[in-house]
């Protein structure tokens, strides 16, 4: 269960049992560093925090997602005139029912990468007057809720983390969560699509958390495909048990948005899922992302001690 600790500069209010919370009594553009050291501790105990009524800039909203860690971006996204590492996520109102985007469904960010991301950031800049939500579920609690037996057998196993479970073998999809890979928002050339569908990262199945040192069930939803050392029949069924295992009720929270809300969310601890509903209504939003390191298992516990030191 998440705890409430006591704070002195905001007020935090929890929403979900497990985790989420809203912070008041910052404001984003001015945060001072006892503020924001209370919104960092909001963060570890939460895993997701929310903001309502802020007015940023593209470059304050650069300067609130710095404090929490080195930037990065995608190679391939061109960040925001004026900023170095902040995504513009537009979604224009011609857009139409069923119409696939990033994200709608239930995932971690580029965990294909060697070091993913550790945490993310969105800043709502236009938000349709309804639909656009955005899900959040924790993978802490996700684990803490197997079987002992099960936790033994997930810590002992590596999975491998490929695009291909999301977009297909050659990027055009598929029936079911596929669908085709996104290249005209990106203009991605046809080698940088054979690279991104090719890659394959693998990471322990169950992480330990680099600041709570909480075990996290290290799921990606679509991108994970296998486990290291079996085939993709034998892996799926125990793959698909954990993917819905993590997906439960109780272990979400879900967020309306309106202009000039924030969310933070640590994207190791939680997968997220962008409900696309919103046809013919527009979405803008400002994201950042924070640096990543390397995931360490649960299972090396000693090789985590001597990487904190
Ligand atoms: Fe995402």
């Amino acid at each position: 269960m998440q705890t409430v600790g006591s704070y002195s500069r905001i007020q935090v209010k929890p929403i979900g049992g497990y985790l989420g919370a809203e912070i008041e009594g910052a404001d984003l553009a001015t945060v001072d560093d006892e503020t924001f050291a209370e919104i960092r501790r909001a963060f570890a105990d939460h895993s997701v925090i929310f903001f309502k009524g802020q007015s940023l800039t593209a470059q304050q909203w650069e300067s609130f997602g710095a404090r929490f860690g080195t930037l990065s971006i995608t190679s391939y996204v061109p960040p925001l005139p004026g900023t170095t590492h902040v995504q513009h996520f537009v979604r224009e109102a011609e857009h139409k029912w069923g119409d696939r985007n990033f994200g709608d469904n239930w995932h971690q960010d580029q965990t294909i990468r060697d070091r993913p991301n550790t945490i993310a950031g969105l800043y709502s800049v236009q938000s349709p007057p309804m639909g656009g939500d955005t899900m959040f579920s924790s993978l802490t609690i996700a684990y803490d809720t197997l079987s002992p037996r099960l936790q033994e057998i997930c810590e002992g196993l590596t999975l491998i983390h490929c695009a291909q479970g999301l977009y297909g073998a050659d990027g055009k999809g598929g029936r079911g969560v596929k669908k085709e890979i996104p290249r005209s928002k990106f203009t991605l050339t046809d080698d940088q699509v054979r690279e991104h569908l090719a890659k394959e990262t693998s990471h322990p199945l169950i992480i330990l958390h680099p600041v709570t040192g909480k075990k996290i069930l290290y799921i990606s939803g679509p991108y994970a495909t296998r486990f290291d050392g079996m085939t993709e029949d034998e892996s799926q069924p125990l793959i698909q048990y954990l993917y819905g295992h993590c997906q439960r009720a109780e272990f979400q929270i879900r967020w309306r948005w309106e202009e000039g809300q924030v969310a933070v969310w640590d994207n190791w601890a939680c997968l997220h899922f962008g409900v696309q509903d919103y046809a013919g209504m527009r979405r803008e939003m400002y994201r950042f992302e924070v640096e990543g390191e390397v995931p360490i298992g649960a299972a090396s516990r000693a090789d985590y001690a001597q990487a904190a030191e």
